[in-house]
């Protein structure tokens, strides 16, 4: 099912760090945007007909606007570099409602976060949350340095006490160097929630290091994705709607197959990451590729991401 489609406005532009803006939104009719919980992300449906998910860097309890921390990533396929340099404030666009695949546990007797740039923005959120419920945390922070941090000034400000929380880890300044996330995780008490989101070597190490964990304490975000969509074709999938048959051809994804026959899905990273085209399954065994369900969730073969899951069996049948 699409999600539904808000109308904002671009409320302000925040200098965070290099590369690095925040983007505050508010509804244009002025009143509460839709609930979200920390960790979630919304959509920009951009003027350009591009559609990115970005994180949600606020807290939760703000009802009125939604803050999305965006890094202008030099190899921009149009998303970053689009809403850096072309987006001013005043204007106004559609954004999907807030979905969350990156659920805080709120009910950690600790919980520590490990960022790597950028990835600090859900972060941020569950930060946030977390002090509202006076629960404990820490943040390892990773960036290049200093300059490079999002969110410092702010984190800063949060208080004497918050400052204890915080270490920072900034690889490319004198003396500095990467974090050691496997000697971190060997650290953790037995009952402490580990987060992760930064770029996909430290999520490499981390879920590495925490292989042995029980993975409901383990929780990873991913921006890209770790490898390349399922594109072998050769199968096909029925639309159990309209009993349409489409066949998927070699080179081509799902998603492509569906969108080149007319069939409107709701889709955004195109990289398995943000679950937008997250479609039910109900016949067929699909090849999942996607980083936003868990492995319990893939086994169980009910929902697929078509944009980058293919078919393990000669026919898919779809929700559609
Ligand atoms: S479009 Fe993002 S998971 Fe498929």
């Amino acid at each position: 099912m699409e999600a539904k489609l808000l109308e904002v406005r671009l409320h302000g532009i925040r200098y965070q760090a290099r590369y690095i803006h925040s983007f505050e939104f508010r509804a244009v009719n002025g009143g509460e945007l839709p609930a979200f919980t920390a960790g979630a992300h919304i959509d920009l449906h951009l003027p350009n007909g591009l559609i990115r998910s970005y994180s949600l860097a606020n807290a939760p309890v703000e009802r009125h606007r939604y803050v999305v921390g965006v890094n202008r990533d030099a190899k921009s396929r149009g998303g970053s570099a689009y809403v850096h340099d072309a987006l001013k404030v005043g204007h106004v666009l559609q954004v999907s409602e807030p979905r969350n695949n990156f659920r805080l546990f709120e009910g950690a007797p600790h919980t520590v976060f490990i960022a790597g740039g950028i990835g600090v923005t859900p972060i941020r959120s569950m930060i946030s949350r977390l002090e509202a419920l006076g629960r404990s945390w820490e943040l390892f922070y990773c960036a290049r340095d200093r300059h490079s941090a999002a969110y410092l000034d702010e984190l800063r400000a949060m208080g004497e006490r918050v400052q204890t929380n915080l270490h920072f880890n900034f690889d490319q300044e004198p003396g500095g160097q990467l974090l050691d996330i496997a000697a971190l995780v060997s650290r953790l008490n037995e009952n402490t929630h580990v987060y992760c989101c930064g770029p996909l070597p430290m999520l490499a190490a981390f879920e590495k290091a925490t292989a042995g964990l029980p993975q409901e304490r383990v929780h990873v975000e991913y921006f890209n994705a770790k490898e390349q969509p399922a594109a072998e074709g050769g199968f096909q999938v029925e639309l159990a709607r309209t009993k349409r048959v489409i066949q998927v051809a070699r080179g081509k994804t799902i998603l492509d197959a569906l969108l080149d026959a007319g069939i409107d899905v709701p889709y955004s990273c195109m990289e398995g990451v943000c679950a937008s085209c997250e479609t039910r399954v109900l016949g067929g065994v699909p090849d999942h590729r996607d980083l936003v369900l868990s492995k319990e969730e893939q086994a169980a073969n009910d929902r697929m991401m078509v944009c980058c899951s293919g078919s393990k069996s000669e026919r898919l049948v779809l929700d559609l």
